[in-house]
């Protein structure tokens, strides 16, 4: 997740960059640059952190030229730096390319270039493009981009300047967003309509396997072979403030809706030989997987949640025993760490006090250390041993949505990973789950999609003073984040229980029409939840149900039912949390709650 723009015209072109900029910074704030064709040939200035340090950079030593693209960066390889800044040239400085998504196979592309006598200065996926392109470039920057993109597999939305073409841009789509905005005598290009909007209403999206060339006077478009092709003008009606949430009210209800996407992000490139997922990007040592011997999960609120979830799924698979613990309350308990124990660490921030307090204290002990994390460069990279990384892209809005649900990916993925290197588990197994796995973005596509029901819902619980989640299992897991989510950003009372556990206390608090929300998605489990259901339905609770397709006939247990697209009972939370998060969201707007910003509570909370 980076934002890229760019313009060609007749006016300032680095105003019109950092301005674009500024309004993608919500795609990433760890450097920003830009690559302006100036008087004297290509200059490219850039800067790690906030945009607000390139700025006064181009302040003392400004740039002047009509042409330029700029980027704004949420590090995914290499940590935030100058160095890995975007705009990235070639060796001979002719060439510059912002990109956002993710170059696969950029390792094996590094080391051909290399052998030809290229340069690299980053740690970066993206530089192997601009020397790529400089490698095939034959006097037609158009055809070098296109023969590239033959090249390069994996996610991409690129914007190319070459000083030999000073007058044309390209911008190249696939997988990652790309709009070409269209004015008068000027054109534009974004990764996001916000970065534009104030200067043109006229927008192409681009499709993937589409490309555009764009000169002062015109645009043209074509697939990325270089057929040229007709596409529609848009016109698009958003207000600015309404601009940088993509048209979403909220940040929340827009990350909601990310999910697909951050689920296929974080899903690439992760699978290996046999169908089977396969993370040796961790660089962990088969003899240092065999030498697992307990596994210990720390986090905090929903990363804490999303650890309670893959504990369930590292002993099914794996074969460890787990222990999941609040990472406030790890720290003073003395834990045992035996040899052989690894840390599992989990934070979307990576800057979490409590977290990064729980690692130190597991490592004083002798534990190795894997950090879950969303964010390349943070703290806890830098503490732990090996990092799997969520490419859930930033996230914004307090209440985590996509941070939480790519954590579950991750602990499915690293699941399967152990598993397989430990020789436990049947291989059909792994690769069944393999499969569903890859199955999951579309699925979850149609959960958001279909959050009408959900709103509904959330009308009635609106009204409510107090509600309950329950659940068995993995739904269990779920029903602590869903319960989590709902109160800190309805701001009403809900509590998460075991649904077995109900009658052992909880029941007295059961009344005339207090909702429950009954989650079943676990065949194993169904009878013993539907049991529970109806103790809750005699006291009078009205009960939702969330049912995976295929065991409609407990639809009759529940006062409604959601039914969601069925999946392995092992990845059911990754589908059943979503409803869950939409309820949260629609029952905080029914309350004219501030959403995106909930009363009391920060994002990235660093102090214990
Ligand atoms: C709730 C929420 C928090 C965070 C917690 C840990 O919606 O976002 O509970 O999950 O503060 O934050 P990270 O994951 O950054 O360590």
């Amino acid at each position: 997740m980076c934002g890229i723009v760019g313009y060609i015209g007749n006016r300032d072109s680095q105003s019109i960059l950092v301005e674009g900029l500024k309004k993608l910074e919500y795609r990433g704030y760890d450097s920003a640059g830009v690559a302006i064709v100036t008087g004297t040939g290509l200059a490219v200035k850039k800067a790690k952190g906030r945009l607000a340090e390139l700025e006064s950079r181009l302040h003392s030593e400004p740039l002047a030229g009509t042409v330029g693209i700029g980027h704004t960066r949420w590090a995914t390889h290499g940590k935030p730096s100058d160095a890995n800044s975007h705009p990235h040239t070639d060796t001979t400085s002719k060439f510059s390319v912002v990109h956002n998504g993710i170059i696969e196979n950029y390792a094996e592309l590094r080391r051909e270039l290399a052998a030809k006598g290229h340069v690299f200065v980053s740690e970066t996926d993206t530089e192997v493009v601009s020397h790529l392109i400089a490698d095939l470039y034959q006097g037609d920057i158009v055809k070098a981009v296109s023969e590239a993109t033959r090249h390069i597999r994996g996610a991409f939305a690129l914007a190319i300047l070459t000083e030999h073409e000073p007058d044309k841009l390209v911008a190249v789509r696939q997988s990652s967003p790309l709009i070409i905005g269209v004015g008068d005598g000027e054109n534009f290009i974004g990764s996001d309509i916000p970065a534009i909007l104030q200067h043109t209403r006229n927008v192409y999206i681009l499709d993937d396997h589409e490309m555009a060339v764009l000169t002062r006077s015109g645009v043209e478009l074509m697939t990325i072979e270089g057929n040229f092709i007709a596409k529609q003008l848009s016109t698009v009606d958003w207000d600015l403030a309404a601009a940088e949430k993509n048209g979403f009210d909220h940040f929340m209800l827009k990350e909601m809706h990310e999910q697909p996407q951050a689920y296929r992000d974080t899903l690439s490139g992760r699978m290996g030989e046999h169908g089977i997922v396969s993370l040796d990007e961790l660089g962990m040592t088969d003899e240092a997987i065999a030498a697992i011997r307990a596994i210990h999960i720390v986090g905090c609120g929903t990363a804490y949640h999303a650890g309670l979830a893959g504990k369930g799924a590292l002993e099914k698979l794996a074969g460890l025993p787990v222990e999941t613990d609040l990472a406030s309350e790890y720290r003073y308990r003395e834990p045992l760490v035996m040899p052989g124990t690894l840390l599992i660490a989990v934070s979307q921030s990576g800057e979490t006090a409590d977290t990064l307090a729980a690692v130190r204290e597991a490592k004083r002990r002798g534990a190795l250390i894997l950090a879950i994390t969303n964010v390349v460069g943070s703290s806890l990279t830098r503490e732990a041993d090996h990092t799997l990384f969520t490419w859930a892209g930033p996230e914004i809005a307090v209440a985590s949505t996509k941070a939480y649900t790519t954590q579950l990916l991750a602990f499915y993925m690293l699941a399967i990973h152990l598993a397989e290197k430990r020789g436990v588990g049947e291989r059909g197994r792994l690769a069944e789950l393999s499969r569903e796995l890859q199955q999951l973005p579309d699925k979850v596509e149609r959960v958001v999609a279909g959050s009408a029901a959900v709103q509904t819902m959330a009308r009635r619980i609106a009204q409510a003073q107090s509600l309950f989640f329950i659940g068995r299992g993995p739904d269990y897991a779920v029903a602590m984040e869903g319960s989590l989510k709902l109160k800190e950003i309805s701001y009403i009372q809900s509590e998460a229980y075991a649904a077995g556990e109900l009658k052992h206390g909880t029941l007295a608090l059961i009344e005339q029409d207090v909702p429950v929300v009954a989650l079943a998605t676990q065949p194993a489990l169904l009878e013993k939840t539907a049991s529970n259901v109806k103790e809750v339905k005699a006291r009078g609770a009205y009960v939702y149900g969330l049912v995976m397709e295929g065991h409609e006939a407990l639809e009759d247990t529940f006062d409604e039912v959601l039914t969601l697209p069925a999946t392995d009972p092992l990845l059911a939370p990754a589908i059943s949390v979503v409803p869950l998060q939409l309820l949260a969201y629609y029952t905080a707007v029914e309350r004219g709650n501030d959403v995106d910003k909930p009363r009391n509570l920060a994002k990235s909370v660093t102090v214990e």
